[in-house]
């Protein structure tokens, strides 16, 4: 049997035919530098950007393509999105359960440029209380920064009731979608979130180094960087206008074509079959695993409010020899270590033990993949317990 891609969560492997096919063939007859020059290809280039905006605002329903903006990724935008709203004097709060994409730019501003943060840790079950994020509220927070979908977990947070809480204080909500966008649906203006970052490779089936934010017409971000815009070159400064306010230089064209392609077939095969059949897996597998003496689940008791991403440990393994073991002995691709998430495995206990071992299901895996998985597994954790 061939490779069993359970690393969905880092990026989704493989994509659908649509996105290779479109981008090879949109860079081959399109691949000019879009918004520059007059000319035909230029314009054409132009509309496929603009119409990527208008696609993926109508897919988290924002009401001004303008305000959809391209990044490398949603660590970049995110970047963007934290430091063109926070500044010294600024109140912050997050959670335990965020990545470094959130994590490290908000511990950059606390340590660098005056702005106060606290955290708030998720419960038993990896969620985070809506109430525990308003105590935390003082008369200068400023941002709240939360994860949509844990990519350690799986849990999914409550995000509306988190920006209900924000809107009455007149607090920005910032949300990560890296893992819930394309598996789970997203709303920005019913589930109250000011800016959206968002990341093409992983559920939106785009390929790597496209990503962007999703801005609401009331917020209004500060340039943090300067640089070409392609329109107005005499003006001295960075314009203040979107989408060119937050987008610098030429930008990745063929990872907008691409990213196009993505969420076309999200659309088309529909974001709620996806998280039906990836849910559907995810129950085979945890029920599979929760038989196994040895195995350890982290946060998976019910999987109301979860996507298709979880982490577990075997006794007596390390994480990342329970990863070597799976790829050498069964050609199983998962990921293991911290998941760029030390604060997650801080308060699960697990950073005393290297981590985890995470499986991330994607809209590509069957129920054989599941099935040999959990086989394989039952071998690992039944190797140490005759062992031990
Ligand atoms: C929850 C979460 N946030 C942010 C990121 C960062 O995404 P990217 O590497 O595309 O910037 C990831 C990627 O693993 C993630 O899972």
């Amino acid at each position: 049997m061939s490779l069993i891609y359970l690393d969905n969560a880092a990026t989704s492997f493989p994509k659908p035919e649509d996105t290779y096919v479109f981008m090879d063939q949109f860079y081959r007859t399109h691949g000019v530098n879009p918004g520059r020059s007059g000319y035909d290809l230029c314009m054409e280039a132009g509309h496929l950007v603009d119409d990527t905006r208008k696609e993926l605002t109508a897919f988290f329903n924002g009401t001004n393509p303008e305000r959809l903006i391209f990044a490398y990724n949603s660590t970049d935008a995110l970047n963007l999105a934290l430091n063109g709203l926070l500044q010294a004097g600024d109140h912050a709060i997050t959670t335990t359960v965020e990545h470094n994409s959130v994590l490290r730019p908000l511990e950059h501003l606390s340590r660098f440029n005056g702005v106060e943060l606290d955290y708030v840790p998720f419960d038993a079950n990896g969620f985070v209380d809506p109430d525990e994020i308003e105590r935390r509220f003082k008369p200068n927070t400023n941002v709240v920064a939360v994860n949509h979908a844990s990519n350690v977990v799986g849990t999914v947070q409550p995000v509306a009731e988190i920006g209900r809480r924000c809107r009455e204080r007149g607090v920005h909500l910032v949300v990560d979608s890296s893992q819930s966008a394309g598996k789970i649906p997203i709303d920005v203006q019913a589930m109250n979130i000011d800016v959206l970052a968002f990341t093409g490779h992983k559920s939106l089936m785009g390929p790597t180094g496209i990503g962007g934010l999703c801005v609401q017409d009331h917020v209004e971000i500060r340039h943090t960087r300067a640089g070409g815009t392609g329109v107005r070159s005499a003006y001295r400064f960075h314009l203040d206008e979107y989408p060119w306010r937050l987008e610098y230089g030429t930008p990745n064209v063929v990872g907008i074509a691409g990213l196009h392609a993505g969420i076309g077939w999200v659309r088309e095969t529909g974001v709620d079959e996806i998280h039906h059949h990836e849910m559907r897996l995810m129950r085979r597998l945890v029920d599979g695993l929760r038989e196994i003496p040895g195995v350890s689940l982290y946060c998976q008791d019910h999987l109301d409010d979860h996507i298709a991403v979880m982490s577990f440990n075997v006794d007596g393994f390390d994480a990342a020899n329970t990863g070597t073991i799976l790829d050498v002995d069964h050609d199983i691709a998962c990921r293991t270590g911290l998941h760029c998430e030390p604060r997650v495995h801080e308060q699960l206990g697990t950073d005393t033990v290297h981590g985890a071992v995470r499986f991330g299901i994607g809209p590509f895996n069957t129920d054989e993949h599941i099935d040999v998985a959990v086989g394989a597994l039952r071998q690992i954790a039944g190797a140490h317990a005759r062992t031990a």
